[in-house]
């Protein structure tokens, strides 16, 4: 996304569904010659270990993300595990979360770390980054935060989930010795400070342990309007001798809006020009990419290139995947220009805001800024980002989903006593498998999909995935991307004979197809055992659809 947009913007804001005919689509084709498709999975072709940290999540203190979301309190008539909402924790067990994101985002930067600890009912009252969004309606919490939840919650939180913390710090308004602070209080060791005394007054003896540090948030524009070479040296300052705590602090930078690739170049030069080992102090650099332009190249304005989340005909279903599809060289072009200044590739990418972006309209609770209710569309959008990061296991290394619940991208969503688990969260459940695999070349040849692009021909590609090892269990996910055709496909693997398997497909008859607090299961995965033939199998991958394969191998 362009920055000058992003930039604008933030200025201005301070079906029904079909079941699953799964059972005939698993059957055995008898012929391989028929498939009209094919999947090489090449076992002597490793890639590297696809890092579990790229199956993240972001959770930003923005509209309902916090409170109603994640926080419901504990005098609550929800469920809720000392505040935080149960059946959240429960789903999000599932997916096994590695790393959760707070409290920001743009949020970040305007947020007292302070605020947010010490006896509840000191804690101040500030007015949210947000609150020039909010509507009307919407709930107090949004606009006026209470600070209920601040960094002893979200760590509470990330424990039930058994996820490691990454926190944002405050980098526009905040100086660099409250950076120094925070992470004192966070993991200063039991009785050493006053800090470690305030945390173990607040029932939190021992240090959490904190590793993962954001050094501002999209610096470029909401962190502070900096140049690239302006936030190089911010960045050194607030990482320089920060206390680590027996801990290996991984700093990560605010990278790059999309292909902004000026802002990597001059960040990474800065760096450099300090001493070639300055590099050595940044762990991450953060990539953020939104598809939200889907205008079809007639408009590059913010508000209005935006589509709608849930009523889009064939060619939006398209143009948001191209959109989305950038990420492959987004990743591929910020890469190379890091290697310039660092060959050995000391810095990963930590791409920490991906998603689809709409325009408002489709709130399942009204009132919810930035809420949009994900469809069997972003299920595809979000397998195929999922299988870009896995296809790059040696640049990837973190990555968050814009964002938890309430927001955007939402894996869920709830309101109240109300809640559902989105097609996104199904994916994540389903790609879970892939965490510390192998990653491995996998080829996937496929005809293109027609489409018709405001009259002129337009086509996208028709199957794509990616392919991890653990011990002798292949797992491929891949998305079909086309809202026509079911894709015959012959799927060999390389080096090794396939013993058994299943299939998980995540589909529906209708593209718009959504779960809602009343249809909770109207997108739902559905798996069933694969027959095995010779070296593989053939396998039909439905319409519109994201699959996983967990295949035994002898
Ligand atoms: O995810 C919403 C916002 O998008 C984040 O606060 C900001 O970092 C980005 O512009």
């Amino acid at each position: 996304m362009d920055a000058m947009n992003r930039r604008d913007f933030l200025r201005g804001t301070a079906a029904a569904t079909a079941g699953l005919a799964m059972a005939s689509k698993y059957s055995r084709m008898a012929f391989a010659q028929s498939a009209g498709a094919r999947i090489e999975v090449l076992l002597d072709e490793p890639l590297g270990t696809i890092s579990p940290n790229i199956y993240g999540h972001f959770t930003e203190n923005l509209g309902g993300v916090i409170y109603d979301g994640i926080w419901v309190g504990e005098d609550s008539k929800v469920p809720n595990i000392r505040g935080i909402r149960k059946e959240l924790v429960d789903e999000m067990r599932k997916t096994h979360p590695p790393i959760v994101r707070f409290p920001g985002g743009c949020f970040a930067d305007s947020y007292d770390w302070r605020d947010g600890i010490g006896p509840v009912e000191k804690r101040p009252r500030r007015t949210n980054f947000w609150a020039g969004g909010e509507r009307p309606d919407a709930p107090a919490s949004h606009r006026y935060d209470p600070n209920r939840f601040g960094t002893n919650e979200f760590v509470q939180f990330c424990r039930l989930l058994g996820a490691q913390p990454y926190l944002a710090a405050n980098l526009r308004s905040l100086p660099a010795e409250e950076f120094y602070r925070w992470v004192e209080y966070c993991n200063s060791p039991a009785g050493s400070t006053t800090l470690a005394d305030e945390r173990a007054a607040a029932g939190f003896k021992e240090p959490f342990k904190v590793r993962y540090w954001g050094v501002g948030n999209e610096a470029w524009g909401c962190g502070g309007n900096f140049t690239p070479q302006a936030y190089a040296t911010e960045f050194r300052r607030y990482s320089t001798w920060v206390p680590g705590y027996n801990l290996e602090l991984a700093f990560i930078g605010s990278g790059p809006d999309g292909g902004n690739w000026d802002w990597t170049r001059g960040f990474f030069e800065e760096m450099s020009r300090k001493g070639k080992d300055q590099l050595r102090s940044v762990y991450g650099w953060a990539l953020h990419h939104y598809a939200w332009n889907l205008s079809r190249g007639k408009t590059q304005d913010w508000e209005k290139g935006k589509g709608d989340a849930v009523n889009f005909g064939p060619e939006d279903w398209y143009e948001l995947l191209r959109e989305g599809d950038r990420m492959e060289s987004l990743i591929a072009g910020h890469w190379q220009i890091m290697g310039e200044f660092d060959p050995d590739h000391h810095v990963k990418l930590v791409v920490d805001e991906w998603g689809p972006w709409y325009r408002p309209g489709s709130e399942l609770t009204p009132g919810d800024q930035l809420e949009q209710l994900p469809t069997l569309r972003d299920a595809v959008f979000s397998g195929m980002t999922l299988d870009t990061f896995n296809r790059h296991p040696e640049k990837v290394e973190v990555a968050c989903c814009a964002q938890l619940i309430n927001c955007l991208n939402s894996l869920y969503l709830a309101h109240e006593d109300k809640f559902c688990v989105t097609p996104v969260g199904h994916v994540f459940a389903m790609y879970a498998a892939h965490q510390n695999g192998q990653s491995l070349r996998s080829e996937f040849s496929a005809p293109a999909v027609h489409y018709d692009r405001d009259g002129k021909p337009a086509s996208f590609w028709g199957l794509r995935g990616s392919a991890s090892l653990r011990d002798k269990q292949l797992v491929i996910t891949a998305v079909n991307a086309s809202i026509k055709d079911a894709l015959e496909t012959q799927v060999v693997v390389r080096g090794a004979r396939v013993s058994s398997g299943d299939a998980t497909v995540l589909t529906a008859t209708d593209i718009h197809a959504r779960n809602t607090f009343e249809q909770r299961q109207a997108v739902a995965p559905k798996t069933e055992h694969v027959e095995i033939t010779g070296d593989g199998l053939i396998f039909r991958f439905p319409a519109a659809s994201v699959t996983k394969l967990a295949l035994q191998l002898t």
